[in-house]
C-alpha cells in the first residue's frame, strides 16, 4: 500500500497563515501609524502597476516573478491585519480574530455609535485542502482538492501557479520562477455540501523543469478577485533528475487500470474477494486497481485484498483523513479526481465503477477487441444489467453459502426503457476532470452507444449485506418466464454464473486457495 503523499488529514494548506500578527495592535503608536501609511502607499502604487487582471490575462500567463513578488507578500501580510482594499485607516479599529482571549485588544469604542463592527471568531471551511497534485504531462500539471463550496458559489476564489526552480550552486544568478495562469473545475455537479471538489489546472507553455534540476510548484489561493489575500500552497516537488518525459508517451505502465470511489460502511469481505478474483481475470495481468479506504476496509476485507496486494495488482489508499471534510458521500468526486491525475499516464484506459458492480462482455468478444473498436472515444459510458441482491433459485440440493455472489445471484430486472445509472472508462490522457458516472471535462468524444459491447451487472447492496444474500427463493422458472418480486419482474440471468468457474480456478492458479 502506497502513502498518499498529501492526505486529507493534514488539513491542507487552506489554514496556515491566517491568523494575523495582531501583536501589533495594541502597541499602535504615531511612529507606526506613519510608517504604516507610507508602505499602505508604496503598496498601493505598486498595485495599480499589477492589477489583478493583468495576472489573469492569457497574454501575461507567464512572467518571471520580480519584485511585484516581494510587494504581494508584503501587501499580503498588511493586508493580514485586517483592512480591505481601501487604505482607510479607520479599518484598523475594527480587530481582526484572534484566537487567545487574553490576547484580545479592547473593543475600541466606534466614533459614529451607528457604525456596526463585524468581528469574526474562528474560522469554517477552509480555503483550499489539497489531496494530491501531479505532473499531467510536460508542461501542465493538476493540483485536486476540496474547497468551501459557499466560496465558490458566492465568492470569486481564484488560483496562479508557481513554479520554483531548485538553486543551482554553480550557477551565477538565482533560479527564474515562472508563473502560469490557472483554471480551476468544480467536477462534482453541485453535489458538494461543506465542501466542493476542485480541480486546479496549472498549464506552462514549456516545461519549467526542462533542465531537470527540480523544483516546487506553488499554487496562489486567492479568496477573491476584490483582494489581494492568498494562500501559498506547495503543491508538488520535483527531486533534481526526476523529470522522465517517457512517461507521457504510450506505451503506459498498465493497459487497463481501475479507480474505485471511497469505500464506506461494513463491507462483506467475501463479496470483494469475489469481485476482486472477477475483475483481475476479466481485466488481465496489465491492469491494477486502486481501492480508497474511507473506513470500509476493515481487517477481513483488507485480508482478502491483501494477496493482490503484494502480487502488485491492486493498491489500497488510505483516505479516512476525508471524514474531517464534508463532501459528497464520502468524498467520492474527490478521490476520483485524485486517482484520474495520479494515474493519468499510468493506463490506456482508466474504468470507473464499484465494488457491487461487475463488467461483463457477451460472449466470444474480447476487452481488448472491445476497446480498439472504441479507440477513437475518450470515454465511453457501460449501461447496467440491474440484479436482485435477495432472489435466488430453490434448490434443497445445494447449499447456498458455498456459492459465490455470482453464482446465485441470477435474476434480472426485466424492466427495460427506463434511464439507469451509467459507468464509465476513458483515456484519462485526455480528461482534465471527471465525476462518478461520466467525465464532462475531456477532449474528444464520448460514446454511450455500448450496449451490444460491453455492459455492467449490478448487485445493488450486495456488498453491504454481511449475512447470507439469498433471503427469497423461487422455483427455476421456465425458460422465457418472468418471476415476480417486490412489484418487479424478473427473468433468469446466469451469463455470470456460467464464469464462475474459471475465476475461482483463476483465483486459485493466482494467488492459492483461500481457506474461507
Ligand atoms: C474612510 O472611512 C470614512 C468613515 O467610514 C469615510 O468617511 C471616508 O470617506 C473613507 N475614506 C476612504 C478613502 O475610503
Ligand atoms: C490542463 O488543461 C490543458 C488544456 O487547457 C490540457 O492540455 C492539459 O492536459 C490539462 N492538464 C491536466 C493535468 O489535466
Ligand atoms: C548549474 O549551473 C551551471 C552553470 O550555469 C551548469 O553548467 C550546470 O549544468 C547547472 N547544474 C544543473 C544541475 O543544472
Ligand atoms: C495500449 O496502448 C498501446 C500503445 O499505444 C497499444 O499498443 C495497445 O494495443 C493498447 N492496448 C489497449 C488494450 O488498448
Ligand atoms: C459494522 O458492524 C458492526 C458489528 O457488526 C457494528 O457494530 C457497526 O456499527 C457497523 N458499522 C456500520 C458503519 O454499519
Ligand atoms: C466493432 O464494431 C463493428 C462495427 O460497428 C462491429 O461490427 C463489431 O462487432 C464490433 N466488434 C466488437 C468486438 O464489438
Ligand atoms: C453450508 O456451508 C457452510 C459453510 O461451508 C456450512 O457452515 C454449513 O453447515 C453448510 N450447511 C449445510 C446445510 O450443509
Ligand atoms: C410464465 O408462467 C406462468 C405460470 O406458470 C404462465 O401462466 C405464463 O404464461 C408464463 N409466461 C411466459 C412468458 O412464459
Amino acid at each position: 500500500m502506497k502513502a498518499n503523499a498529501r492526505k486529507d488529514g493534514n488539513g491542507g494548506a487552506g489554514n496556515g497563515g491566517a491568523s494575523p500578527p495582531l501583536t501589533l495592535l495594541p502597541c499602535f503608536e504615531l511612529k507606526a501609524f506613519f510608517a504604516t501609511l507610507v508602505v499602505l502607499t508604496l503598496v498601493m502604487a505598486v498595485w495599480q502597476l499589477h492589477p489583478y487582471e493583468l495576472l489573469l490575462d492569457s497574454r501575461s500567463a507567464v512572467c518571471p516573478l520580480t519584485a511585484t513578488a516581494a510587494a504581494v507578500r508584503l501587501h499580503k501580510s498588511v493586508l493580514s491585519l485586517g483592512i480591505d482594499s481601501s487604505p482607510n485607516l479607520t479599518a484598523f479599529t475594527n480587530p481582526a480574530p484572534k484566537s487567545k482571549l487574553s490576547d484580545l485588544p479592547p473593543r475600541a469604542p466606534a466614533k459614529d455609535p451607528n457604525k456596526r463592527v463585524f468581528q469574526a471568531y474562528g474560522s469554517a471551511a477552509a480555503l483550499f485542502v489539497l489531496m494530491g497534485a501531479y505532473r499531467g504531462g510536460p508542461a501542465t500539471f493538476a493540483a485536486v482538492g476540496l474547497a468551501s463550496k459557499p466560496t465558490h458559489v458566492y465568492g470569486t476564489p481564484w488560483f496562479k501557479c508557481e513554479w520554483v526552480p531548485n538553486a543551482n550552486a554553480s550557477a551565477a544568478s538565482p533560479p527564474h520562477p515562472v508563473r502560469a495562469k490557472a483554471y480551476k473545475m468544480l467536477p462534482d455537479w453541485g453535489y458538494g455540501r461543506v465542501y466542493t471538489v476542485v480541480v486546479v489546472n496549472c498549464t506552462f507553455p514549456f516545461n519549467p523543469n526542462a533542465d531537470n534540476v527540480g523544483g516546487k510548484l506553488l499554487l496562489h489561493a486567492y479568496y477573491s478577485v476584490k483582494s489581494r489575500r492568498y494562500e501559498k500552497v506547495l503543491a508538488l516537488e520535483e527531486s533534481p533528475g526526476s523529470f522522465d518525459e517517457a512517461r507521457f508517451r504510450p506505451p503506459f505502465k498498465y493497459e487497463y487500470l481501475y479507480c474505485g470511489s471511497s469505500l464506506y460502511g461494513n463491507l462483506s469481505a467475501t463479496r470483494i474477494r469475489e469481485w476482486m478474483a472477477y475483475h483481475a481475470h476479466f481485466f488481465g495481468p496489465s491492469s491494477h486497481f486502486v481501492f480508497h479506504d474511507a473506513g470500509g476496509v476493515g481487517p477481513e476485507v483488507r485480508a482478502v485484498l491483501q494477496p493482490w496486494v503484494a502480487a502488485g495488482r491492486a493498491t489500497v489508499q488510505d483516505i479516512r483523513g476525508q471524514a474531517e471534510y464534508d463532501g459528497y458521500y464520502y468524498n467520492q468526486f474527490l478521490v476520483v479526481n485524485d486517482c484520474l491525475h495520479r494515474y493519468r499516464h499510468a493506463a490506456n484506459w482508466t474504468f470507473f465503477f464499484d465494488v457491487d458492480e461487475y463488467i461483463y462482455l457477451p460472449d466470444g468478444t474480447s476487452l481488448d477487441a472491445v476497446l480498439r473498436n472504441l479507440s477513437h472515444y475518450t470515454q465511453f459510458t457501460i449501461e447496467q444489467n440491474p440484479m436482485s441482491s435477495k432472489l435466488c433459485v430453490l434448490d434443497h440440493g445445494k447449499n447456498y453459502s458455498q456459492e459465490w455472489g455470482i453464482e446465485k445471484l441470477v435474476f434480472r430486472n426485466s424492466i427495460t426503457g427506463i434511464r439507469r445509472d451509467r459507468k464509465y472508462a476513458i483515456q484519462a490522457r485526455n480528461a482534465y476532470a471527471t465525476g462518478v458516472h461520466m467525465s464532462e471535462n475531456v477532449i474528444g468524444k464520448t460514446t454511450h452507444k455500448t450496449e451490444d459491447m460491453i455492459r455492467y451487472y449490478h448487485y445493488h447492496n450486495s456488498i453491504n449485506e454481511l449475512g447470507e444474500p439469498c433471503r427469497e427463493f423461487v422455483p427455476m422458472p421456465p425458460p422465457g418466464n418472468v418471476t415476480w418480486f417486490e412489484k418487479i419482474p424478473y427473468i433468469y440471468d446466469d451469463n455470470m454464473k456460467r464464469l464462475a468457474n474459471t475465476i475461482k480456478n483463476f483465483e486459485k492458479q493466482t494467488i492459492g486457495a483461500i481457506q474461507k
